[in-house]
């Protein structure tokens, strides 16, 4: 019983830099989808500066991180707490900021992903620690809702588009890592930043394809297939949204990617005041402006995910038609 796989949604949230609001995110989304019936646990996935227990409201607890990556026969299940006041709430605690554990050695990693199997829930959060560690590209691939984090600003807007970059050519390398010769133009191309920058993926699905006709198709497929999505949070300005947005279109120009907006959380005092008082921010003022745009975020993204698929399917249609008008176009006339 306790080693049948279970498919609970994993739910991710990464980021370039730190201080985005991963975590105060993290928390709420946790207790809102709670909160809303589902069966959640949170696991603490920032190993190098692990606050997600304080944010909400615990403060200490006998089991966590540490004994699960310390002792091999410790399971995942083993170190989750029930939250005292939020039901169908459980979560597991990371230690401070733990040297041994802020870069996870392969194995610890794949312990961790191979337990998350064994979890008994509907969703599983993940607060990943910020950067581009393979710790936390990992979790993040590996994730159903592998979901970047940005504020309006330009540098975090630039970091949330390396991210996605660099996880996207991780997971390509390892899809085509069999393949000598593709894994060697992967590689040249991961590192190009002079030539045709513009549309460097473009150029190395050119290049697959005239070498070898069915891996360009099958990384044609890996493109496709491939759908980070994103969270603009601490929006001010009308304006804010917009520049978040960037990160989306310079994601579809360089690299040939589609992204999913799940939208926008606005700066709210509510939230830094949360966090002063290790209370989720939606539970607190669930009328703040910050929990109505996570509200709104989660049922129509979050849980509607599979109509929103449908819908992304609908408009890839719409653009492959517009794309045959546009060839067909000049016979036509
Ligand atoms: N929507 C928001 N409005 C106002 N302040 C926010 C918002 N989101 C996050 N913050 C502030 O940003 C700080 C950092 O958030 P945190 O979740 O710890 O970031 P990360 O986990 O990405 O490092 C929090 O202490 C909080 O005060
Ligand atoms: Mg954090």
């Amino acid at each position: 019983m306790e080693d049948e796989v279970i498919h609970s949604k994993i739910v991710a949230i990464a980021s370039g830099k730190g201080g985005v609001g991963k975590t105060v995110v993290s928390a709420s989304l946790g207790v809102g989808l709670s909160m809303l019936g589902k069966k959640v646990v949170m696991l603490d996935a920032d190993f190098g500066g692990a606050n997600l227990h304080k944010v909400m409201g615990i403060e200490k607890s006998s089991q966590t991180f540490l004994d699960f990556y310390s002792y091999p026969y410790t399971r995942l299940n083993e170190i989750l707490i029930e939250h005292p006041y939020f039901n169908n709430l459980r979560l597991a605690m990371g230690v401070g900021d733990s040297m041994a554990l802020s870069n996870l050695q392969y194995y610890r990693r794949m312990k961790f992903i191979r337990h998350l199997d064994k979890i008994d829930a509907d969703f599983i959060i993940l607060d990943l620690g910020a950067g581009s560690s393979y710790n936390v590209m990992d979790f993040f691939l590996i994730a159903d809702y592998g979901i970047v984090m940005i504020n309006p600003e330009t540098l975090s807007i630039l970091d949330g588009y390396n991210f996605v970059k660099k996880a996207f050519f991780r997971k390509l390398a390892k899809t085509f890592k069999v393949h000598q010769e593709v894994s060697e133009l992967i590689k040249e191309s991961a590192s190009d930043h002079t030539e045709c920058k513009k549309t460097v993926v473009k150029n190395l699905l050119e290049k697959v394809k005239s070498l070898d006709g069915g891996m360009g198709e099958k990384m044609e497929k890996f493109i496709d297939g491939f759908h980070p999505m994103l969270i603009i949070n601490k929006v001010d300005k009308s304006k804010d949204e917009n520049k978040g947005l960037a990160v989306m279109v310079a994601a579809k120009k360089m690299l040939s990617i589609e992204m999913k907006y799940l939208g926008f959380i606005h700066k709210d005092d509510n939230v830094e005041e949360s966090v002063e008082e290790n209370i989720p921010f939606i539970f607190r003022d669930s009328r703040s402006r910050a929990s109505k745009d996570l509200g709104k975020l989660i049922l129509q993204n979050i849980l509607n995910n599979g109509k929103m698929q449908s819908v992304m399917k609908q408009q890839k249609l719409v653009k492959e038609i517009e794309q045959k008008w546009k060839e067909d176009g000049s016979d036509v006339i």
